[in-house]
């Protein structure tokens, strides 16, 4: 009898550990987690901008043509000026998770 129910505590412990820890570590890393809370205030929900702000959309068929090297180095460095509203690597963001938040960019551009 006792040890029925530490078996069920075993597997109940198990179950809840398979339900919390794939929240805790994927949600954060998530691509389009990422994009909307670092970039989609600026670059919109859509990636379309906001050309009255002067911020240019990401789903145009000029962005489409950017090469991944080149949104990297945008998004890790600020690009060739530098832009330091852009330097997310410096702002945290793993190579891991640029490169996530730019596979996102690149489905947003499919649509
Ligand atoms: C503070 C507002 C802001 C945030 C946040 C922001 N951007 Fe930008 N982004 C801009 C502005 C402004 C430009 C234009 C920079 C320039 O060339 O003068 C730009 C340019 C870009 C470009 C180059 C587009 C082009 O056609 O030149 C890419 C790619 C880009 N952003 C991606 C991102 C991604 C991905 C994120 C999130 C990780 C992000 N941005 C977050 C404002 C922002």
């Amino acid at each position: 009898m006792k040890m029925t129910k530490l078996v069920v505590l075993i597997v109940m412990i198990a179950l809840a550990l398979f339900v919390v820890i794939p929240n805790l570590s994927w949600a954060a890393d998530d691509g389009a987690t990422l994009y909307k809370t670092k970039c989609a205030a600026c670059h919109g929900a859509d990636g379309a901008g906001k050309p009255t702000a002067k911020i240019p959309s990401l789903i145009t068929d000029d962005a489409k043509k950017g090469s991944d090297a080149q949104l990297t180095e945008m998004v890790a460095n600020g690009g060739k000026d530098k832009k330091a509203s852009h330097a997310f690597s410096a702002k945290g963001l793993t190579p891991d998770q640029i490169k996530m938040v730019i596979a996102y960019v690149r489905e947003l551009q499919k649509k």
